[in-house]
């Protein structure tokens, strides 16, 4: 079992790492809440299917009463009245302020089920129960939890942070692999923005097998950088933006995909690409960078380049008329291994992109 503990002051929580830790989770759940009763268990239809009995049969051997609730899979799902179907479950089901919520999927059930144990009875106990590579590296630590509104994603959230995180490596072999690969975009960021050995030793590595022969040690590594990344600034106002690497030019090709046509993952290997040769032109990144970072991420089947119109472009960097002079922070890297904030005029950059 490899274990890390996020120290954040008063709310100090582990994240637990291990291959068959699901069919454990009972026990592993009493230990952080002795005087539980009930355990809301939230899942989405697929993950339900594969992963909710033995959670389940887990939990209710541990002493609990557990109840499922399903919600569709996919973002669709992480809505407010999403968010409002579940308080009233909750209710329905008579969880009290001693009881908890397990969020088992991915990041859109994380997120939503993570905002409802957060706004329940003004917060209860939450346990995230990641099933993606993508949520166990990034959105089940950290303690973002959020739904979208019309207005854009993750608009109506909040910092909460869970009181275990469960990670077991064997739910990521049902992933297809589209899937898995998403997760490597954000797995190589961490390389990027921290770790230079870290980023070598995921490029000497160009198939999934590979990768998942050293799985716990990339989880570890991947939670182990998020985890000083947050406890030094939860709340996202300094250090914690550097995990926004690839993101900002990411955003633009999500848009410009209208949401479809690239994943998540995709977008941000190709953002990153952008911003390392962006930092190239602007003086901060050593030129070899973005080809060592292009060969990485071709080797394991990524996109780096996609193409973008100005106007979504604007859109992403949030240039409209009225913020013509501002400024945004971009992510870039000084070198491999270390990302730097750099202040650049909106306006400025859209002339470079
Ligand atoms: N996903 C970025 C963060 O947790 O700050």
């Amino acid at each position: 079992m490899k274990t890390l503990t996020v120290a954040l002051p008063g709310r100090e929580y582990d994240i637990l790492i291990e291959r068959g830790l699901l069919s454990q989770a009972g026990e592993r759940i009493r230990a952080v809440l002795p005087k539980a009763q009930k355990l809301a268990v939230v899942t989405d239809r697929n993950v339900e299917f594969l992963y909710s009995s033995a959670v389940l049969d887990s939990l209710r051997a541990a002493g609990f009463e557990a109840r499922l609730f399903t919600v569709p899979a996919g973002e669709k799902s992480k809505t407010p009245s999403q968010l409002a179907a579940l308080w009233e479950g909750f209710m329905e089901f008579g969880l009290t302020r001693t009881d908890g919520v397990a969020a088992l999927g991915g990041g859109v059930v994380g997120d939503l089920a993570g905002f409802a144990a957060a706004t329940i009875l003004r917060g209860v106990a939450l346990v995230q129960i990641p099933t993606t590579l993508l949520s166990q590296v990034d959105s089940s630590v950290g303690g973002k939890v959020a739904v979208d509104l019309e207005h854009g994603k993750n608009l109506a959230g909040a910092f909460y942070q869970p009181r275990l995180v469960l990670m077991d490596p064997d739910v990521l072999n049902t992933l297809d692999l589209p899937q898995f690969m998403d997760g490597m975009a954000e797995v190589i960021k961490y390389g990027c923005i921290w770790d230079a050995d870290f980023f070598d030793f995921l490029a000497a590595r160009s198939s999934r097998p590979e990768l998942m022969a050293d799985i716990e040690h990339i989880l570890y590594t991947c939670c182990d950088i998020k985890r000083q990344v947050v406890t030094q600034d939860e709340l996202d106002t300094g250090l914690r933006m550097i995990l926004n690497f690839g993101h900002t030019l990411g955003h633009a090709y999500e848009l410009a995909g209208r949401y479809v046509e690239w994943s998540h993952g995709e977008a941000v290997a190709a953002g990153m690409c952008a911003a390392a040769r962006l930092g190239v032109t602007l003086g901060v990144t050593p030129p070899e960078v973005p080809q060592k970072l292009e060969e990485a991420l071709e080797a394991l089947g990524q996109v780096t380049r996609l193409s973008c119109s100005m106007e979504d472009y604007a859109a992403a960097i949030g240039l409209d008329k009225k913020g013509a002079g501002a400024d945004i922070t971009l992510i870039l890297l000084n070198r491999l291994g270390h990302a730097v904030p750099h202040q650049i005029a909106k306006a400025d950059l859209l002339k470079l992109l």
